[in-house]
């Protein structure tokens, strides 16, 4: 048996922010980034929507990317003074991220970050409001996610938050919020959906539901990633990727993901390599490591019709990553290749204890990822 998790209700289509309307109650926090969500409007209408319903509105900005244990504690701090029975994550995955985190300490003060990585570690919320997600990129799917990722700087700890607690009650995948992103946030944002996908598909918990949602999310990336990119105004291509995000959240909230991730998450707190980038850079090449123990990937050439084998689709997300404009290897990436080798060691050790691993279809090593590590800075394919 098993549960399929998801947003309590989920509003998805161009235009359906209007439909912030359903949500009822009278204080609302609003929780942003940086400027885009106000230079697109839609801060605007999401407060105009809110108070047109009866509710008062705060706001509280400046989430910055991989949003720290400090802002997290500062907007707990407005949540208190404030009192909202509504908090709502608008933008990117860093805003509705942080978002997540203050409400959990809004709820419970005296929660610490240590406690909240615990399983478990977070009691049972909406004792004092609920959360609303909604996204301006299309990559994490964090509006259906039971995930938040909080930096502690000053300790150079990042917590993953991983509880079904998180996941939001209310959330809006509207694609019109997505036309003013950057084309190499929408590439890079883009292929971490993709990875998403297709780390759920092949991950070591069978699951129909999330197979069936990580496959119509791989279609919907293959036809639209590129118009996406290239035409930013494209609402078509903008809500298909929108909603393709949406179902790889389904997918990995449900089935997990595997050593993409795990290696990339090193990628990011090490050299800073943007999370989609990192990915993208490592897809191929863990596509031919892991083909040696799964057959999913010969579905998902099928299923795209470029061919029938894992290398087939290895190659096809290769065309597909320079389309968009992403670099092939750490080397284009442009880091140097004496820092990357001499961090290789300590990269490999801690990207097998990342919790991704346990669900990689094939079983690894430090050693497998510090070879998968060498491979990708000069493109070199994997055979092993
Ligand atoms: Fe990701």
């Amino acid at each position: 048996m098993a549960k399929l998790f998801g947003s309590g209700e989920l509003y998805h289509g161009l235009g359906s922010l209007e439909e912030l309307k359903q949500i009822k109650g009278n204080k609302a926090v609003i929780v942003i980034g940086g400027s885009s969500v106000s230079r697109n409007g839609s801060l605007d209408r999401v407060e105009a929507i809110l108070k047109e319903s009866g509710f008062e509105t705060a706001i509280f900005s400046g989430v910055e990317a991989d949003p720290s244990v400090t802002t997290v504690r500062k907007g707990a701090e407005l949540f208190t003074e404030f009192q909202p029975d509504w908090v709502i994550g608008l933008g990117g995955c860093s805003a509705i991220d942080a978002a997540k985190a203050m409400w959990a300490l809004y709820e419970y003060p005296e929660l610490t970050f240590e406690k909240m990585t615990e399983v478990g570690g977070i009691p049972p919320l909406r004792k004092k409001a609920r959360f609303c997600a909604i996204p301006s990129t299309s990559g994490t799917g964090t509006e259906i996610t039971a995930l938040a990722v909080i930096t502690d700087r000053e300790k150079g700890v990042k917590y993953p938050l991983v509880s079904y607690e998180l996941l939001p009650d209310f959330s809006i995948v509207d694609g019109e919020l997505c036309k003013s992103m950057p084309k190499n946030v929408t590439a890079n944002t883009g292929l971490d959906a993709l990875t998403h996908c297709v780390e759920a598909y092949v991950s070591n918990i069978p699951d129909n539901y999330a197979e069936a949602m990580a496959k119509g999310g791989i279609q919907l990336i293959f036809n639209n990633i590129v118009t996406a990119v290239n035409t930013p105004e494209d609402g078509v291509a903008r809500q298909n990727m929108h909603d393709a995000s949406c179902l790889g959240g389904y997918a990995f909230t449900n089935a997990w993901l595997g050593i993409v991730h795990s290696l990339a998450h090193q990628m990011g707190g090490v050299f800073g390599v943007p999370h989609g980038c990192a990915n993208a850079i490592l897809l191929p090449n863990v596509i031919r490591y892991n083909a040696k123990a799964t057959e999913g990937y010969n579905d998902l050439a099928k299923l795209i019709r470029c061919g029938e084998a894992a290398e087939e689709f290895a190659v096809a997300i290769e065309n597909l990553r320079a389309e968009c404009g992403v670099p092939a290897s750490i080397a284009e990436y442009g880091i140097d290749e004496k820092a990357w080798m001499e961090a290789i060691p300590s990269m490999a050790e801690h990207a097998m204890a990342d919790p991704c691993t346990g669900f990689n279809p094939r079983t690894t090593s430090v050693e497998d990822l510090a070879k998968i590590y060498e491979a990708i800075y000069h493109d070199v394919k994997v055979d092993f």
